[in-house]
């Protein structure tokens, strides 16, 4: 439970707020590449309460300038792209993606004081099949080299979703391995493995639905690392053994976690928020050895969403909750999509969650640190420190022991014991080449 002004605290992401502060000081995914073609027309977009417009310039490069013309306010995503930059169809005002006015043509002399003009601008880049943006107001930091987005584009899958709720709220549903086996529950095995294949789990017999329904009393324990917050969760699984799946928040908006391709990979959910009752989510599913079936995951993404990364089960339609599939194929009654489940249990909570009203329980430890880590990092950038994971050293970019686990184990080994020993001899790590330059 946090009090009123702890919750604002954590929640709150417009400019000059505390939180919007700290998530200012990372890359921030702003848009799919996909959604942004060269020569495409710009696009109108929301991020951390501000209005913006997305758009690339003649020669492709990625720019992000307030969306109202700084000389009397129109919509520069209606603006024409020419001529080195996007020029505002009202009276003709041109900008670079620097925000430098380059022209005002009806103006006296094309404007003597047009080099006063600072449109906001932000520093954006291609990178990992994103548009990244910066939105801090000090030196960009490097994009961060983690191994997900540094790989080829064959090797993962992004899906993106309109999420109608404060990004912290999935932040927090990410990190809590308890709901597993109650929300993603389903009676009916073959209905969910019809539509997202799961390599098995190593040691395992069972699928993980399977194990989640077997011990819905798990263990967990967590670590704060230096990323975040390391989740440890073991259930017992048949005579003298368990399944470990560790999964982690990483500071400040993500999480890596075990996705389809078991443990040659790891998904990872970005929570971008748009203002503090809505966020975008990015859910990267990475395949570490080779090229990931990209036709499989568009089919079942393209599933759930309509053409605008809005979930057809949404909120204003009570996630068309069929009662007879509670009796059933699923505990939810809201299909077989874990995304469709999740954004159910995160925007159910109210558009920001009141947290002077909940009770965490034992299982919520993970949530109770990644908070306390947040409001650290909060209070250490007031204070004037740069926070975690900003990376302007390439030899130290990236996420060293991020590790993503789901395997069946005897029951009587020492868990932490053996996370470490295979984080020590792990042999992926992030090549930081891809990311380690400055914009
Ligand atoms: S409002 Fe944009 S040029 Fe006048
Ligand atoms: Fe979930």
């Amino acid at each position: 439970m946090l009090d009123r002004e702890t919750n604002e605290l954590l929640t709150r992401v417009g400019p000059g707020t505390p939180m919007g502060e700290l998530l200012r000081r990372y890359w921030q995914p702003v848009a799919l590449c996909e959604e942004l073609a060269p020569g495409g027309p710009p696009k109108p977009v929301k991020i951390l309460g501000e209005d913006l417009v997305l758009f690339r310039d003649e020669r492709g490069r990625p720019g992000l300038l307030a969306l109202h013309c700084s000389h009397r306010g129109a919509d520069l995503s209606y603006g024409r792209l020419e001529d080195g930059g996007l020029r505002c169809i009202y009276h003709g005002w041109l900008y670079d993606i620097q925000g430098r006015c380059l022209q005002q043509p009806g103006e006296p002399d094309g404007g003597r004081n047009r080099d006063s003009i600072r449109h906001t601008a932000y520093p954006c880049r291609d990178y990992g099949d994103f548009i990244f943006a910066y939105m801090g107001r000090s030196e960009p930091p490097l994009l961060p080299a983690f191994e997900n987005l540094a790989a080829p584009s064959s090797h993962r899958f992004i899906r993106k979703y309109y999420q109608e709720c404060n990004f912290l709220q999935a932040n927090e549903g990410n990190i809590d391995p308890i709901h597993l086996s109650f929300l993603h529950a389903q009676f009916d095995e073959g209905y969910w493995s019809s539509r997202d294949r799961h390599l098995p789990i190593k040691g395992a017999e069972s699928t993980s639905m399977a194990m989640y329904k077997q011990d819905r009393v798990p263990t967990i324990e967590t670590e704060v690392t230096d990323f975040g917050v390391r989740i440890f969760t073991t259930r017992k699984v048949g005579e003298g053994k368990i399944y470990l799946r560790v999964s982690n928040f990483i500071l400040p908006n993500l999480c890596a976690v075990p996705g389809p391709m078991g443990p040659d990979g790891f998904n990872m959910n970005w929570h971008v928020p748009i203002d503090d009752g809505h966020h975008w989510k990015y859910m990267i599913t990475f395949r570490r050895s080779g090229p990931l079936d990209r036709e499989e995951h568009k089919r079942s993404f393209e599933a759930d969403i309509t053409p605008d990364y809005r979930l057809i089960r949404n909120l204003g339609n009570r996630f068309q909750q069929d009662r007879e599939e509670m009796k059933q194929r699923t505990f939810s009654g809201i299909g077989p999509s874990f995304v469709v489940h999740d954004a159910f249990a995160t925007e159910s909570q109210g558009a920001v969650q009141d947290r002077t009203s909940e009770h965490p329980g034992t299982t919520d430890q993970a949530i109770v640190a990644e908070r306390k880590l947040l409001i650290r990092a909060i209070r250490d950038l007031q204070e004037g420190c740069e926070p975690p994971l900003v990376f302007h050293d390439p030899t130290a970019n990236g996420l060293p022991g991020m590790i993503v686990l789901s395997e069946v184990l005897p029951a009587d080994i020492n868990v932490k014991e053996y996370v470490h020993q295979t984080i020590k001899h792990s042999a992926f790590s992030v090549q930081p080449s891809a990311a380690g330059s400055k914009m």
